[in-house]
């Protein structure tokens, strides 16, 4: 690929052709704030809170959808810069509920984030603000419209990642807002509640409602895991906070997936602390179950397998997996059918 020489705070360096200024800043270690931006999403160029200052340009230019070019002069944090990053953020602020002290973003805020690293303490601004019903309507997802910052990552999300369309913007001017068609709740939408417009807002907006209250993001052990439910094996965080688990967070590192996922992988965990799951196995004794240790379960199944494998054979046994457990589960059912039983009768369900 061809490569340009370009000068970045002073720094030259070579990078190449295709990449944006945010792209080629951020391959030499310059954060360029985003708000609109998002990785995974195509570019949109909304917020314009990514501007930089190009030598031999009028105007400031959006890092995020402008191309790299031979010999480019940029500067990132110039005077011009911050002063438009300021107003961009003032303006944000001059309608939005500023709730940081219970707001569940607080600390995983990106709008939080940049007003403190540019010393925003509140809006400039007077006027009127927005004062939206939030949509509690379904039991997965939380929309505080009063929180949105028309980044349109949601809506993109929803279309790109997700192909559902459910949202998008409805009215104009100050009346602008995210909604699903003809307004209604997310329960009353054609809504999946996989969650991935959730996973991709940067402020409290939209948020996990099973995590509400359930700790503050940065208290959270993420442990990443492969999915449970079915084969794709999307990988995700299961967050912990005091050895419980508390929810699922997208990863944004995962290979299979990226943030992408389903509604049971990012809201079906709740089984998990469920009191009515099994923790010791039963076995059966004159009709009736009776809990029992480990080693007598397990030992009494390799007794009775070894019986039946003794009188009728070993094609007497068939072993069937599932999509739902992991290549090394699999694995090892079809080793134990082939290698302890001594049969090939092993099938899944996944087959057909
Ligand atoms: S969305 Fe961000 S800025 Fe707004 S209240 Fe929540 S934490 Fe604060
Ligand atoms: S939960 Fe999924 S389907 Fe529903 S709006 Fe968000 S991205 Fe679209
Ligand atoms: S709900 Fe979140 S992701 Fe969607 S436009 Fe508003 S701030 Fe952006
Ligand atoms: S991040 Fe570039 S315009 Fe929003």
């Amino acid at each position: 690929m061809k490569e340009v020489t370009i000068t970045i705070n002073g720094k030259e360096v070579q990078v190449q052709v295709d990449l944006t200024i945010l792209k080629a800043a951020e391959q030499i270690g310059i954060d360029i704030p985003r708000l609109c931006y998002d990785e995974e999403l195509s570019l949109s160029g909304a917020c314009r809170l990514c501007v930089v200052e190009v030598e031999g340009r009028p105007n400031l230019q959006a890092a995020c959808v402008t191309q790299v070019t031979e010999g480019m002069v940029i500067h990132t944090e110039s005077p011009a810069v911050v002063a438009a990053r300021r107003a961009i953020l003032d303006l944000l602020l001059s309608d939005h509920p500023l709730d940081c002290l219970t707001c569940e973003k607080n600390g995983d805020c990106k709008l939080q984030e940049y007003c403190y690293r540019y010393g925003l303490k509140e809006s400039s601004f007077v006027g009127e603000r927005h004062h939206y019903l939030v949509d509690d309507s379904n039991p997965f997802i939380y929309r505080d419209m009063n929180k949105c910052i028309q980044c349109e990552r949601c809506v993109r999300a929803c279309a790109e990642i997700t192909g559902q369309d459910n949202i998008s913007f409805i009215n104009r001017g100050f009346s602008r807002k995210v909604a699903t068609y003809a307004d209604k709740p997310f329960a009353d939408s054609i809504c999946t509640f996989c969650g991935n417009c959730v996973a991709v807002c940067p402020t409290g907006a939209l948020i996990e409602k099973p995590m509400m209250g359930k700790g503050r993001r940065w208290e959270l052990k993420r442990v990443k895991t492969t999915c449970p439910f079915c084969g794709t094996g999307c990988n995700f965080d299961l967050c912990v906070k005091d050895g419980k688990l508390v929810g699922v967070l997208s990863n944004p590192n995962s290979v299979v997936n990226g943030r992408a996922l389903c509604i049971k992988g990012r809201f079906g965990w709740d089984y998990v602390n469920n009191e009515e799951r099994l923790t010791t196995p039963l076995i059966k004794k004159n009709g009736k179950f009776a809990e029992a240790s480990w080693d007598e379960a397990i030992s009494l199944i390799a007794t009775r397998l070894g019986e039946i494998k003794e009188k009728y054979g070993p094609n007497a046994f068939g072993a069937l997996s599932s999509a739902r457990c992991t290549n090394e589960e699999n694995y090892l059912m079809q080793k134990f059918a082939r290698a302890v039983m001594g049969t090939n009768n092993v099938d899944h369900c996944a087959r057909t």
